[in-house]
């Protein structure tokens, strides 16, 4: 194709950026929010008037690229091969209303349904992680300037050192949850439990930043069952530039689809491969979403 990534990914930076403006001056509220599927599904106004902004700046630029975001998706909705910006305003949504400084603005780019760019960025600790397909990924804040992805250096993989982001997503019933409940007590608990015991799990509450502390290396693992493509597109490039890996969060499947919605996120490091499947003899069953 003749879109130059590199011109792409400076331009999302810039698009973020003014995003985030708009994100940081809003005052959010518990009462103001708006629910979508249930009352942990939260909405606000700035999540949709910040899409808007997005979509109104990409379309300007780059009118011939195909558009889905968090806030105007329709169920049904397909992902094609042609060049998508896939947008979360606000990833961290819960976070946003509650005032916890843990949220990130995503913005990707695919085509042939394959994630090529990534742009992802707090704005409230002006922390920024960029990707592009082929060329690396890279870190920048007030302390740093475009430093390579990786920011430490890859110790092999091991389950019983490592810490791992998972979260509860907001579909609290049904199958899964027991899944991903069951799953984040195998992770925790002593060997003598038939536990993996892991030095920790957390739930930050970004899918994309998520995506980023693995690429980064802080975060061993990231295992979730029920994230859409707007969680993973950007920080999916992010990780794989950064030597990390991306595959399904059920045991044994390899290929997740930037469309799936089940997702295990390994760092760089020797016996990734190993880890991966040492992780997934945790995963307490079969994940059914996705
Ligand atoms: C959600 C967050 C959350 C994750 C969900 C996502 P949103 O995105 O990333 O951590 O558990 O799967 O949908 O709704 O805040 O944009």
């Amino acid at each position: 194709s003749d879109i130059n990534l590199q011109d792409v990914c400076g331009f999302l930076v810039n698009v973020a950026k003014s995003a985030g403006d708009v994100i940081t001056a809003a005052r959010p509220s518990t009462t103001a929010a708006g629910e979508k599927i249930n009352s942990v599904d939260l909405v606000t106004e700035t999540d949709q008037t910040t899409e808007r902004l997005i979509t109104e700046l990409v379309h300007q630029k780059y009118p011939h690229f195909e558009f889905m975001g968090e806030e105007t998706y329709k169920p049904g909705d397909t992902l094609t091969d042609k060049p998508t910006l896939i947008c979360d305003p606000v990833d961290g949504t819960t976070n946003f209303i509650h005032g916890y400084p843990y949220i990130s603005i995503s913005l990707g780019l695919a085509i042939d349904r394959k994630p090529v760019v990534g742009v992802i960025y707090n704005p409230f600790t002006k922390t920024l992680f960029s990707g592009v397909k082929g060329q690396g990924s890279f870190f920048s804040d007030p302390f740093h300037d475009h430093v390579k992805l990786p920011l430490k250096d890859p110790e092999s993989l091991a389950l019983d050192k490592a810490l791992v982001a998972v979260e509860w997503g907001s579909d609290r019933a049904g199958h899964d949850y027991d899944i991903k409940v069951k799953t984040f007590r195998n992770l925790c608990a002593s060997p003598e439990q038939g536990g993996a015991m892991v030095h920790g799990i957390r739930s930050f509450g970004s899918a994309a930043l998520n995506l980023c502390g693995v690429a980064a290396g802080h975060l061993d693992a990231y295992w979730e069952a029920g994230c859409w493509a707007w969680d993973v597109c950007a920080g999916w490039v992010i990780l794989e530039e950064a030597g990390g890996h991306i595959v399904d969060a059920n045991k044994g499947n390899w290929q997740p689809r930037v469309d799936g919605r089940r997702y295990l996120a390994v760092r760089k490091g020797e016996g990734q491969n190993a880890f991966i499947e040492q992780l997934w003899t945790h995963v307490a069953g079969d994940l059914k979403v996705g």
